[in-house]
């Protein structure tokens, strides 16, 4: 059964990104009834810290050197992560702006994904070398300010320009961003934002 990976990276019930995600989910899945959504909430799954053994297995990795069982006990689970995504189809990242970037635990799971034998590889002659193929990738941004017209007080949105190097780094060129935005201050802009950014979602759903 062709998969859909759905990283949910707000903690939030009322979460626009996550509520722009089931928009989009709800049209994905009518134009697609046979296709497995699997769903991976940053905020319950527990996700181990990166230090100790496997840290030092990704050390061992990089210097050529083989894993102390240990080390292997404690990859494994960056691998059982990382093959999670890469086994999926498409992909879909919903995600809030958290201080112009993106949050932490959207930043630890990039942490434990990108490893070398996994998902890149270093070529001494030819550089680091992207192991994922490439999928086509849904990133839902949502943010107080707003970053789709500009209006953003002149605050810089880092988040879109990190994801797009973070995934390309491992293979995956095929991203596509929309953004919610404003999610805070009067209600007008809020709710045209909403609309704009669901009506731009389900159209997306029936092709992406
Ligand atoms: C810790 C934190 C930091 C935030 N930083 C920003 C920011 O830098 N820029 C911005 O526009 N909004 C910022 N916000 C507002 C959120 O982006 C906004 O509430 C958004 O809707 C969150 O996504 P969600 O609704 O999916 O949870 C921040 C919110 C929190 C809780």
């Amino acid at each position: 059964m062709p998969k859909l990976f759905h990283l949910v990276c707000s903690p939030r019930a009322e979460s626009e990104s996550l509520a722009g995600a089931r928009v989009f989910l709800a049209h994905f899945q009518k134009a697609r009834p046979d296709w497995d959504i699997d769903e991976m909430n940053l905020w319950r799954d527990r996700l181990p810290e990166f230090d100790g053994e496997i840290l030092q297995a990704k050390y061992a990795r990089i210097g050529g050197r083989g894993f102390t069982d240990a080390q292997r006990d404690a990859f494994a689970v960056a691998e059982r992560m990382a093959v999670r995504f890469s086994l999926a189809e498409r992909v879909l990242i919903s995600t809030p702006m958290w201080n112009f970037g993106i949050p932490y635990k959207l930043k630890h799971w990039i942490d434990l994904i990108s490893q070398p034998g996994l998902t890149f590889r270093f070529d001494p002659t030819r550089g680091y070398l992207p192991l994922v193929e490439d999928r086509p990738t849904l990133v839902i941004l949502a943010s107080g300010s707003d970053f789709v017209t500009g209006m953003n007080r002149g605050r810089t949105d880092m988040a879109s320009p990190y994801l797009r190097e973070a995934l390309r780094f491992v293979g995956v060129r095929d991203v596509r961003f929309v953004l919610i935005g404003p999610t805070t201050g009067p209600g007008e802009p809020i709710q045209a934002a909403r609309e704009s950014a669901h009506r731009r979602l389900a159209e997306l759903a029936a092709w992406f």
